[in-house]
């Protein structure tokens, strides 16, 4: 299973006091399922993500991703994990202004070991992006880089891909066209995912819907 949570508890601090964050949040994806996240900001998505990714310890529940344990995790196997089992793309693309498209979109893979230039190419060419394998972040439009974060998320090939509000700094036209090619290419390659969104019309492009009410994580009717 790319992910499984049992009954997470999350406490942060806010100011002088302490308060839960999520409550008893369960959750399981599937291979090449494609979840989508939603909740009025503050609700504590991006969090979850984080917890998710490693990025924050776990201090009450259990996290799996791809079977292995977050809990009690060293850091070292979360680096790994990061590295070979999990991808992220966040909103504001952190593409490397220092490389061009095509080393931007090989630099996950290289880092896990499995880079294979057809595979980047044909990630390219299905995200319409392989006319600018040359070019530098600096000199593409939104939706272009964004692109680029994607096929770079998938070079190698996670099993659990965590997208946070992917097409917030897109027009409506090219979001749904980013959010079509990414759902697609996420089933191509069994891919399972987890994008938090604003948009209802993105939501319902999904398998399933939840929503992060009060520390509270339930599944929506709609998607599929
Ligand atoms: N490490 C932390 N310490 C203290 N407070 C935190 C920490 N991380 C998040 N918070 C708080 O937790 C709440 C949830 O934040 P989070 O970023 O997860 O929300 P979100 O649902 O992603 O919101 P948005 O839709 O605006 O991105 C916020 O009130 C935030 O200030
Ligand atoms: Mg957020």
């Amino acid at each position: 299973m790319p992910l499984t949570i049992n009954n997470l508890n999350h406490r942060i601090h806010d100011g002088h006091t302490e308060r839960w964050l999520l409550t008893r949040v369960s959750l399981n994806i599937t291979p090449g399922e494609c979840v989508a996240l939603t909740g009025d900001s503050g609700s504590g998505k991006t969090t979850l993500l984080n917890l998710i990714a490693g990025l924050e310890p776990v201090q009450q529940g259990e996290i799996y991703v791809g079977g292995q344990g977050l809990q009690h995790a060293k850091d070292k196997t979360l680096s790994l994990l990061r590295k070979q089992t999990l991808a992220m793309i966040f909103q504001h693309y952190n593409l490397l202004s220092s490389l061009n498209v095509m080393d931007n979109i090989s630099f996950s893979a290289r880092l896990a070991g499995r880079y294979d230039e057809e595979h980047s190419l044909s990630l390219a060419k299905n995200l319409g992006i392989d006319h600018l394998l040359d070019h530098y972040p600096d000199t593409l439009s939104g939706g272009e880089m964004q692109r680029v974060a994607i096929a770079r998320a998938l070079g190698p090939r996670p099993k659990l891909l965590l997208a946070d509000e992917p097409t917030g700094n897109l027009d409506n036209s090219n979001s749904d066209k980013v959010i079509a090619q990414l759902l697609s290419l996420a089933k191509s390659h069994h891919s399972a995912l987890l994008m938090v969104t604003h948009s209802s019309s993105v939501a319902e492009k999904m398998d399933k819907i939840y929503r992060l009410k009060d520390g509270l994580l339930s599944q929506q009717s709609g998607g599929g």
